[in-house]
C-alpha cells in the first residue's frame, strides 16, 4: 500500500488501477468540478476497471449546520481552536447521484444501505457499455464501509 498526499484534482497516478474506491468523498466535490473529477478517474482506471464508493445519504445527519454559497453546498464549521472554515458538502440521494454520474459518462448502480448511507458502483460507458459481470451484490460493502482513507485505490 502506498500513501500519497496530493490534491486529488491534480494528481497523476503512476499507473492505471483495477479499482478506485472513495468513502465520504463525493459530497466534497464541488458541483462545478464533478464532471472533471469523473473524467480524471476514468484516466486512472485500467480496462474493465470500476469505481466503488460510500457516501452519506442526506442532510438529516447534518443537524443544525448552516449551508451557504451558491446552491447551498458550503457549510461553515468551527474547530476547537475557534477558527471557522468553509467546507463543501453536497448532499444527494441515490437517484440524483446516479443521474450526475451518468451525465459524466458513466454507468452506475447507487443504492441506500441502511439508515443514512449510500453505496455505489460505477464503470465508464466508453470502456464497457454493459454491466460488469461481478456486480454490486458481489462487493463486500461491509469491509468497504469501514475503510477510512479519503481515496483508496486497490491495484492487482
Ligand atoms: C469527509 S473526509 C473523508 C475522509 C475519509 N474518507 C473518512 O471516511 O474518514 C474528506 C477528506 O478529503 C480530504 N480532501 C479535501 N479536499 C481534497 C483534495 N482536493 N484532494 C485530496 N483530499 C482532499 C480532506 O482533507 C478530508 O480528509
Amino acid at each position: 500500500m502506498d500513501y500519497v498526499l496530493a490534491d486529488v484534482f491534480g494528481w497523476q497516478p503512476p499507473r492505471r488501477y483495477d479499482s478506485v474506491f472513495f468513502a465520504f468523498w463525493l459530497s466534497r466535490v464541488p458541483p462545478e468540478r464533478f464532471d472533471d473529477f469523473w473524467a480524471a478517474i476514468e484516466q486512472w482506471l485500467a480496462a474493465r476497471g470500476r469505481v466503488a464508493f460510500v457516501e452519506e445519504a442526506d442532510r438529516e445527519g447534518a443537524g443544525n449546520e448552516v449551508y451557504t454559497g451558491p446552491g447551498g453546498h458550503v457549510v461553515v464549521r468551527r474547530l476547537r481552536d475557534g477558527s471557522t472554515h468553509r467546507v463543501v458538502k453536497v448532499f444527494a440521494g441515490p437517484e440524483e447521484i446516479g443521474h450526475r454520474v451518468s451525465r459524466a459518462g458513466w454507468h452506475s448502480a447507487v443504492r441506500q444501505a441502511g439508515r443514512g448511507w449510500l453505496v455505489g458502483e460505477a464503470w465508464p460507458i466508453r470502456s464497457r457499455p454493459t454491466r460488469p459481470r461481478a456486480h454490486q451484490e458481489d462487493v463486500n460493502w461491509q469491509s468497504i464501509g469501514t475503510a477510512t482513507d479519503a481515496v483508496a485505490i486497490a491495484a492487482t
